[in-house]
């Protein structure tokens, strides 16, 4: 196991330079990270995140229109004239079964494009976390993990999930090489690790969401484990 690890707050100070040749984790608690595993979940075939809605639109014009859905939102809101948004909830099997999802989010997929130059890209969240470890856990590249956050600033939600990340890949135990975003983290989640869903209820993003009428999201993004798989991206497609 290689044992430098990181934790970029947000992925706005990413350069090509610090991801190259790096194994990356993106979190987007709320919710892009848990939107992404609820589709792959659900049957989607694959999952295309799209930094910005030109970008979205450009892969649609390329495929045909029965075989996509165009997903995201926008400030958390739904965007017109797409499909579906950004709750979990929307991504039943009935809906998502077989379609390939084009998906742009305010930061989770910005995050995924500023991390194209790494190695390897996986998607985490609470949803799947000890599956992510398990497979980091036999990781030898430099791992680096990159929170979505909000526009540049810090999401609590993502770096709790971050520390609680390391902590399983760990043991508990800070390897000695971890740098300094990891230290934060993993202290983050051993101040708050043992009541997850109550502290992510009270971050500015729970807020805003609540406030939207996505109330139930938020328990819903926070569950352990519900899933058992580690979604990678490759070739600009997220496959289970
Ligand atoms: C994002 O990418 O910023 C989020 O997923 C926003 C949201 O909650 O929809």
């Amino acid at each position: 196991m290689n044992n430098s690890i990181d934790v970029f707050a947000t992925s706005l100070s990413l350069s090509e330079e610090e991801v190259r040749g790096k194994t990356v984790v993106v979190i987007d608690v709320l919710r892009a990270s848990s939107t992404i595993l609820t589709g792959l979940a659900n049957g989607a075939k694959g999952v295309i995140p799209a930094e910005d809605m030109g970008a979205a639109g450009k892969v649609a014009q390329n495929l045909d229109q029965s075989r996509y859905l165009l997903c995201g939102e926008r400030d958390a809101k739904n965007i017109e004239g797409y499909d579906l948004g950004n709750s979990p909830s929307e991504y039943t099997k009935e809906v998502v079964e077989g379609k390939t999802l084009i998906l742009t989010t305010t930061n989770g997929t910005k995050a995924i494009a500023r991390c194209s130059q790494a190695a390897k890209i996986v998607i985490a969240g609470f949803l799947n976390l000890s599956a992510v470890a398990q497979v980091l856990k036999n990781e030898t590249a430099e791992i680096i993990i990159v929170c979505s956050g909000w526009k540049g600033r810090l999401s609590l939600e993502d770096v709790l999930c971050a520390g609680n990340l390391i902590s399983k890949i760990f043991e508990g135990n800070l390897p000695e090489d971890a740098k300094d975003g990891a230290k934060v983290a993993m202290g983050l989640y051993e101040r708050f690790g043992n009541e997850i869903t109550k502290t992510v209820s009270s971050t500015n993003h729970a807020k805003r969401l609540a406030e939207l009428g996505y109330a139930s999201d938020i328990a819903d993004c926070c569950l352990s484990d519900k899933y058992d798989f580690v979604p990678v991206l490759s070739e600009g497609v997220i496959h289970k």
